[in-house]
């Protein structure tokens, strides 16, 4: 008999499982192998290979660069390290707006050569043959509506959004539309909390926000944001846990002085 408890993966049914009890969902980003492995046996319940690689782990200003083979490298890097949280990735900007069949080829290329669970994309109704091409390959989807950073240049800036009545009652009556889609969950980006907590009490499906407020189903940052490693970016909905940017420095400062200094390696740290 196996002494080891079996690991209860997350699924899309899980997910819906603890909206239903009020449970709230953790998710997180990662983009390799180390990370996702100390994030999933930290217990996290989504990971989110996202497009914020572009920035984070390529050093683009915007998200649009990033390749479909590049999401997919490192789609495929954190699944390998994976026990028990739900992968999804997004699909990067060109990999699905010209055309749904384009999606699904995109979306299927993620899942096959990745081994992910699930997508992410953005956009409301505009995107509607997408998603339900994708859903009918037995794909699940993720929305995400809000500030969609893949639209920067035609939004123009970072800030807030949803802020106007008119804008707040479209990104509602959108992400009703995404539920009828049969999206599995969706993300709420940068938007008023209390627009974010309508939406979350006007669908089933769970809302995970980001700068959305509490009165949703669960929250995801941008992992090396709220590790401290990106110390430049500071927008009030991040909370930090640590400042890894201080440590991994000093760290650093500190290697390079005992090299320097000869003090590394000592009798004991070679052959
Ligand atoms: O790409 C990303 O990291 C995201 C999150 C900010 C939700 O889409």
């Amino acid at each position: 008999m196996s002494v080891h408890k079996e690991i209860k993966k997350v699924t899309t049914h899980v997910l819906q499982e603890m909206k239903q009890r009020g449970e709230k969902i953790s998710m997180l980003t990662a983009y390799d192998y180390t990370m996702a492995g100390i994030i999933d046996h930290a217990g996290i319940d989504v990971i989110l290979v996202g497009d914020s690689a572009s920035n984070v782990m390529a050093g683009h200003e915007t998200t649009l660069p990033i390749t479909l083979d590049q999401m997919i490298y490192h789609a495929s890097s954190v699944i390998r390290a994976i026990d028990r949280a739900l992968v999804v990735v997004d699909l990067p900007f060109g990999a699905y707006q010209a055309n749904s069949k384009e999606a699904l080829y995109s979306a299927i290329r993620i899942m096959k050569e990745s081994g992910a669970h699930g997508v992410k994309l953005e956009g409301g109704r505009e995107i509607k043959e997408s998603i339900e091409r994708i859903l009918t390959a037995g794909i699940p989807v993720m929305g995400h509506l809000g500030l969609t950073p893949q639209s920067i240049y035609k939004f123009g800036t970072y800030t807030v959004r949803a802020k106007e009545e008119e804008e707040a009652e479209r990104l509602l009556e959108d992400a009703k539309l995404l539920q009828e889609y049969g999206c599995f969950a969706l993300v709420l980006e940068k938007i008023p909390a209390a627009l974010a907590t309508k939406v979350a009490a006007s669908v089933s499906i769970p809302v995970i926000g980001i700068g959305a407020g509490g009165g949703v189903d669960g929250q995801v940052l941008v992992t090396h944001d709220m590790l401290g490693m990106t110390h430049e970016f500071s927008p009030r909905f991040l909370r930090r846990y640590a400042n890894l940017y201080e440590s991994m420095g000093n760290a650093f400062r500190q290697y390079i002085k005992d090299v320097k200094s000869k003090d590394f390696p000592s009798d004991k740290e070679q052959y």
